[in-house]
């Protein structure tokens, strides 16, 4: 029946979900581990490896506000997760949300596009990870084979063909250790990612302390580089394109609320990390953005690793800070991927506990009291893309993806306003519903500059999960099995 399909979860329901009786995951985290984590899934890839396409070929030395507006799109939907965390302590994130608001069939479409988020992110950045370590290695005159390191597939305008090597074992590894990590247990890994993040950030704050130094204020003239003519190359229109591109690095915030069932207190702490964490990375992105086009050209930064050619750039008194930034970047990515298969193991949870996918995924283990068979199927099929596909195609994958859910958490508020205006919040999304309806069109905005192919791709994905949930979720779906023995 039509109607079964919006089938709603109550709060009331969500909560007994939440309550200790329930829990089989360990509450530990607190708004600290919670901020951490955050900051932990999102500095990556994105500042390490895009800043420098994006400036080059869209936004020049603009590039500062390109991270602004993509930030901005970023806060206004981070406004409304902070609402939906602060009353539904469950992990499950978006998908949860969904579930509350707009119904089952809604929930699914969104659990399942978190895969591109999640898994396929951890995937994106794993491939990243790999290219930074062999180039670090490489640096002390240890190269590995690169018929080891690399993708066997290559996909570009030509379409797909051989690149020659057989896999990238350096991102099947990466995603082997942090999914043991996770096996074992959530303390040790927010243990683990809060190391890491100490050394990221030192490593960003060295960059921009020591590089305001070498900053040529003539490489910020002009700001905004004059369009090509093209849309998208440089002016007003390739500061927005730029914005599109950099929105990977804010992936992850959103990877807080897929936390809640471990957070100690959910519907004050979820809240804070994904606001905090959000607000820390964006001043971090804008200082590197700006010091790196003052300390380079933004016509010389199309390259892999930007923030090394700025360091060159600066010349022999930076020199130090080479290996330093790339063990911050090596350690940056591994977090990362961490958070990232955290994140995907709990959706995966939080859809098995609702009987929408198999009963397998909603079991923890006795001793470490973490999902662990979803932890290690989520890992085995990070590790299989990881391991066989290039990063371009599976990174804008990732941002589409990342941007439905936004968009649909967006709607979902002013959705959430209407069903129960009387529940209590624990945090109140402002200008509800000039944010969320802003929030909506920037992301879609956003989303509608991404190429036509991945808009495919993204449709041939539901797809895929439309089939899983009329074959598998419709049958046993818990919420669809309670109604009917109510009405028995
Ligand atoms: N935001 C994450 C990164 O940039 C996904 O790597």
């Amino acid at each position: 029946m039509i109607k079964d399909l919006f089938i709603k979860k109550t709060l009331a329901e969500l909560e007994i979900q939440a309550d200790s009786k329930h829990n089989t995951l360990k509450r530990h985290l607190g708004a600290l581990n919670l901020t951490l984590l955050g900051v932990g899934c999102v500095i990556g890839a994105g500042i390490f490896v895009l800043t420098g396409t994006a400036a080059a070929l869209h936004a020049g030395p603009a590039i500062a506000l390109s991270f602004i507006i993509s930030a901005f799109g970023c806060l206004l939907a981070g406004l409304c997760y902070a609402e939906f965390a602060s009353m539904i302590p469950v992990s499950g994130s978006a998908y949860t949300y969904g579930y509350a608001t707009m119904g089952e069939f809604v929930a699914w479409i969104i659990g399942w596009d978190l895969i591109l988020e999640y898994l396929f992110g951890s995937a994106t950045v794993a491939v990243g990870w790999s290219g930074y370590v062999t180039s670090f290695l490489a640096d002390f005159g240890l190269t590995l084979p690169s018929a080891m390191c690399q993708s066997p597939f290559i996909f570009d305008s030509a379409g797909w063909h051989l690149s020659g090597a057989i896999i990238n074992f350096p991102a099947i590894f990466i995603v082997a250790l942090m999914t043991t990590l996770l096996v074992i247990g959530i303390k040790e890994s927010a243990k683990f990612n809060n190391i890491i993040v100490l050394v990221k950030v030192t490593v960003i704050l060295l960059f921009i302390g020591f590089g305001i130094a070498h900053i040529h204020v003539a490489n910020w003239t002009p700001f905004i580089p004059a369009n090509t003519g093209e849309w998208g190359h440089f002016g007003a229109s390739g500061v927005l394109t730029g914005a599109a591109v950099v929105f990977f690095a804010y992936i992850g915030f959103d990877a807080v609320s897929t936390t809640s069932q471990e957070a100690i207190n959910p519907k004050r702490d979820v809240p804070i990390g994904i606001l905090a964490s959000l607000l820390i990375c964006t001043i971090l992105y804008i200082g590197v953005s700006l010091v790196l086009t003052g300390i380079v050209s933004y016509k010389d930064l199309n390259v892999p690793a930007p923030i090394a050619v700025a360091i060159n750039t600066a010349g022999p008194s930076l020199m130090w800070l080479r290996p330093i930034i790339k063990i911050g970047a090596i350690a940056g990515l591994s977090s990362v991927v961490l958070v990232l298969l955290l994140g995907q193991s709990r959706v995966f949870f939080s859809m098995a506990s609702d009987g929408l996918l198999w009963k397998s995924f909603a079991k923890t283990h006795s001793r470490f009291k973490t999902p662990h068979i979803t932890t290690i199927v989520t890992g085995s099929f990070a590790a299989f893309f990881a391991g066989l596909f290039p990063i371009g195609l599976l990174g804008e994958l990732v941002s589409i993806g990342t941007l439905l859910a936004f968009v649909i958490v967006c709607v979902g508020i002013i959705i959430l306003r209407k069903a129960e205006p009387d529940a209590i919040r624990g945090f109140r999304t402002p200008w509800v519903p000039l944010v969320p309806v802003l929030g909506a069109l920037v992301c879609f905005f956003i989303m509608s500059s991404l190429p036509l192919d991945t808009w495919i791709r993204l449709f041939s994905w539901m797809a895929i999960g439309f089939v899983i949930y009329f074959t598998y979720g419709i049958k046993h779906s818990h919420a669809r099995q309670n109604r009917k023995n109510n009405k028995q």
